[in-house]
């Protein structure tokens, strides 16, 4: 089973998938736990330009990068672990590229999807967990944190226009699932282990 976990920064993403990681392994299996960009040793090198770098990176040359470091992690981590049989749980997938790439940034969406198919080979995640969280309220618990990275620093204004792109593709239902980021941590790993539950 391949989950993956969407949401604007400060959703909680990293410590539901840390929970969920340890509900899977509690339940006797051995999931892979990864995060994009990165999860590879030269994904994390893009990942190093995309967040950490003072380059001033296009839009386009940002939504390439992301997808560098996506085929890297389909093939090299991903794929593998699902060929084994594990549950692979990725915070951040495809549908990010969308959300900010596009959304965000305002790039062609079907050229995105075109772009995300060729870095993925059309692998899609079987269920999405999509931690929902009004941009304001992640701002409060993002400056909580320091060292803000190059999305970090972004408007409002740009969070809203992901989180609508969130709610727009989570509205097609499928694979989607929306959970309210405002619940506290174990609330959130409760309601999301509901739906994953083997
Ligand atoms: P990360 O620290 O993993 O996110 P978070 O703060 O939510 O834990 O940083 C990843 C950043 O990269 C995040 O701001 C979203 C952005 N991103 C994209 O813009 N497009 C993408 O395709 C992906 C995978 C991430």
């Amino acid at each position: 089973m391949f989950v993956t976990l969407e949401g604007i920064e400060g959703s909680g993403k990293s410590t539901l998938l840390s929970g969920l990681a340890q509900r899977f392994e509690a339940s006797g299996s051995t999931p892979l736990a990864t995060y994009e960009p990165g999860g590879t040793p030269i994904g994390d090198a893009v990942r190093e330009l995309l967040l950490g770098s003072d380059f001033d990176i296009a839009p386009l040359t940002e939504a390439l990068l992301m997808n560098a470091a996506r085929a890297q992690l389909v093939t090299q981590r991903i794929r593998p672990a699902l060929a084994a049989g594990r549950v692979v749980l990725c915070d951040r997938y495809a549908d990010s590229t969308i959300a900010y790439q596009g959304h965000g940034r305002g790039l062609d969406i079907p050229t995105l999807r075109l772009l995300c198919l060729a870095a993925t080979g059309g692998l899609e995640p079987d269920v999405t967990l999509f931690l929902d969280l009004a941009p304001e309220a992640a701002t409060a618990r993002l400056s909580e944190r320091s060292g803000a990275d190059r999305f970090e620093r972004e408007s409002d204004a740009f969070f809203e226009r992901v989180r609508n792109g969130y709610l727009q593709m989570a509205r097609g239902g499928g694979r989607w699932h929306t959970l309210d980021a405002t619940l506290v941590p174990s609330a959130l790993l409760d309601a999301a282990w509901k739906i994953l539950a083997p």
